[in-house]
Parts: structure tokens; sequence; C-alpha cells
């Protein structure tokens, strides 16, 4: 089975890279499942109903999220009702949504859980205590188990990462729009990258226009962000080969592709 990871899709640009790469990337690697976090689909910040409808046609199966999840209020409206739209697990018990998902593919169970960290990020409850509960519940009735970390520190994701070393298929990190290069399988089994980078505008800063930015860090004042509509685009994810016998991963392979339109 093989399976893609697509990092943080940024705004329209980003939507676009991803609807360009996607029957590309099926077709090179024959692909079962395709996760993409989209919490910055939908103008960088949040996901709307319209937004989610795109992303699915573009044959997206599963979206993660991370802590924008709500910045899009309408979300409210039909994250309860979309199951191939989770949040982050260790968000408090009784927040909207669902914090993983399992889906049946070639007579296996996947499931996919998305954390967030709490290194730099916003407060919320232990994601190691968090995916150690889902992971009691579910570890009998799945054979493939995908973590998204959306996280800020390298140091947050590679401890979970080896936390959770031969007990899950995958631990890959997302949110900081920058692509680690440190891609591998763990001794007992587990494929693990600190972060899966971006899907979005290349010329801008982590998916924005770069001037506001470096105004913010000149002076420190208020600046409001908006996507670069640049359209020199970066993709970046993972291909996950899964061993159709033993179901544990035999190669993670990262993705980094380039369009200039
Ligand atoms: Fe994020």
């Amino acid at each position: 089975m093989n399976i893609m990871m697509i990092g943080d899709i940024c705004g329209r640009p980003g939507r676009n890279t991803a609807a360009h790469y996607i029957p590309i990337l099926k077709q090179e690697y024959n692909l079962d499942l395709i996760i993409a976090n989209g919490e910055n689909s939908a103008g960088g910040v949040g996901i709307t109903g319209k937004v989610l409808e795109e992303l699915l046609t573009m044959g997206i199966d599963i979206i993660t999220t991370g802590n924008h999840v709500w910045d899009k209020k309408e979300i409210f409206n039909f994250i309860d009702e979309e199951n191939s739209l989770i949040r982050p697990a260790n968000y408090p018990l009784d927040t909207p949504g669902k914090g993983y998902y399992i889906r049946s593919i070639k007579n296996r169970k996947v499931a996919v859980i998305n954390l967030l960290g709490r290194v730099f990020m916003p407060p919320v409850d232990c994601p190691f205590r968090a995916v150690n509960q889902i992971l009691t519940e579910i570890k009998d009735l799945c054979e493939i188990i995908i973590i998204d970390f959306h996280a800020e520190a390298t140091s947050e994701k590679a401890a979970l990462g080896w936390y959770l070393d031969g007990k899950v298929s995958c631990v890959a990190g997302t949110h900081t729009h920058i692509q680690t290069a440190d891609e591998r399988i763990l001794p007992q089994g587990t494929a693990y990258i600190s972060d899966l980078g971006m899907v979005g505008p290349y010329n801008s800063i982590l998916g924005v226009d770069r001037e506001p930015v470096i105004q913010k860090f000149l002076t420190g004042l208020p600046t409001k962000f908006n996507v670069s509509m640049d359209d020199h685009t970066l993709f970046c994810g993972i291909v996950l080969q899964i061993d159709d016998h033993s179901n544990k991963v035999s190669q993670i392979i990262r993705i980094q592709r380039q369009l200039k339109n």
C-alpha cells in the first residue's frame, strides 16, 4: 500500500498546486490514500465548506488540521458531520469534531490521528497522553496508524516519534511550513519526519507576502499577513510504501517539487 502525506496547503496557490501534482504523483507512486494538512487552505488560516469540497474533489481522502482549525467560524457547521476532516485529538474533552479517523483500504484499517504540540503553541492537553489513550482504543483494530503531529519544535516532534517507535506506522510533523530532510525509519519500524513542509507560494515567508513579515520584525507593530499570490509554488510531502504482508513501512520518500506557471 502506498500512502502520500501532503504538508500544509496554503491558500489558493497551495490548492492549485496540490490539484496539479496529485494526479501526477498518484500515477507515479500508485497511491492508495492521500492525507493532507488543510488548516491553512482557506485564505491562509482555517478551512471553509467550499474549500473542503475542493480538497476532497482533487483526490485528498483525509484532511488534518492544527492550531488554525477554528479560524473560519463556519467550520462549526460541518466538522461534526464530516468524517474525513479531523482536528487535533488533544483539544479538551467535548471540543467539536474528531481527533482521528479510521478508513478501510485494501482490507486493511488505516487510522489517521491528528495531534497538536505544546511547545511555542497555545495550551492544549498532553499530546503524548492523548495518543496513548487513542492507541489503547484502536491499536488492535488497525493495521496501519499514521500521526500528523502539528507542532512548532523539532524537539517535541522527535520526542513523540521516538516515544511511538514500534507503536505506529508513521509520525509526520506539520505546521512550520519548512520541510526537514530528516526522514527515516526508526529502529522499531516507525517512519518519521520532523516536518512535511508546505504546499504554497515559493518566494514567500511561510506562504505569506514577505514585506509585512519583515516590517513586523523591524517595528514590532501589529501587521496583517496575506497569502502570497506568487505563481511560482512549492509542493512538499512524503510517500510511505507499506509492505502488504507485514503492514510495516518499507520506505519513506520525501517529495519536494516546484511549479513555475
Ligand atoms: Fe499551524
